[in-house]
């Protein structure tokens, strides 16, 4: 159990949260939270949104009843976190655009922080949230709200990789509009989840290679691999 620190509620649906300890993770990972005894029964997968000395820091909107209970936890409450889990994105040299859709900006931020010369393209509902925090560790950052979607003012052509995470359409654009150039693209999916960590067979997905385990083998994948229809 860990020592919640601050929970606040910083806009467009979204919170975060940061608890208090030595944490691991690397960029792309995720933790399974747990702020309940008994029910609901499974745990619920959250990225990792930045981890320092004090901490590890998580982004998340409300969804249902685990991420409502999380939401109402205060300072100095009580929460089980267990991980890091996961394959997370890759570290790449070149120029590099990250592309978030509503809370999957949530694992960017601690991409951002591990690698140099990248551009954030995030997309919002109703208002822009964290853009000075993304300044921070970005050379650019491109927002858009409500009918602008952030894949209509991207030249993918302009990196040499994209990673993202989002809607599922929003990826599969980009994986689109990267066909036949010379960018690469790192997705990462949220597929529904039940065990976390590869027991439970939940989180299949279906990429050129087989069937895969969301859980363990990704949640990020290469976007050139992933079937997102069949
Ligand atoms: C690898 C990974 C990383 C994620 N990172 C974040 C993050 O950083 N911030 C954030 O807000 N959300 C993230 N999500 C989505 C988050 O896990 C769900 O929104 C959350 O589990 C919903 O739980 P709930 O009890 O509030 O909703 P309910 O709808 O009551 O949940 C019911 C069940 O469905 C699952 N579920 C519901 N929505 C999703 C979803 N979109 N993806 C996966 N499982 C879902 C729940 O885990 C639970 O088992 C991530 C999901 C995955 C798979
Ligand atoms: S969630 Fe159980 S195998 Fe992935």
């Amino acid at each position: 159990m860990y020592k919640v620190m601050t929970n606040e509620y910083i806009g467009d649906d979204m919170y975060i949260l940061k608890a208090e300890g030595k944490f691991k993770g690397k960029m792309g990972q995720f933790y399974m939270l747990r702020a309940w005894d008994t029910y609901p029964t499974l745990s619920r997968p959250i990225s990792i949104y930045d981890i320092d000395e004090e901490g590890i820091t998580f982004l998340y909107k409300v969804i249902g009843e685990g991420t409502k209970i999380i939401s109402e936890l205060r300072s100095g409450d009580s929460i089980k976190l267990e991980g890091p889990y996961g394959n997370g994105y890759e570290k790449v040299e070149g120029k590099v655009a990250l592309v978030g859709g509503g809370i999957g900006i949530a694992p960017l931020y601690l991409v951002a922080k591990n690698i140099e010369n990248c551009d954030a393209y995030l997309g919002f509902r109703n208002e822009v949230i964290l853009e000075d925090e993304y300044k921070q560790v970005c050379e650019n950052v491109y927002t858009t709200v409500g009918d602008t979607f952030v894949t209509d003012i991207i030249n993918v052509e302009d990196y040499d990789y994209i990673m993202t995470c989002g809607p599922t359409p929003m990826m599969e654009k980009l994986v689109k509009m990267v066909e036949g150039t010379a960018t690469k693209i790192m997705v990462s999916l949220e597929n529904h989840m039940a065990c976390g960590v590869g027991a439970c067979l939940v989180c299949t997905c279906k990429t050129k290679g087989g069937n895969k385990k969301t859980c363990k083998d990704g949640p990020v994948f290469w976007g050139e691999d992933v079937i997102f229809h069949g």
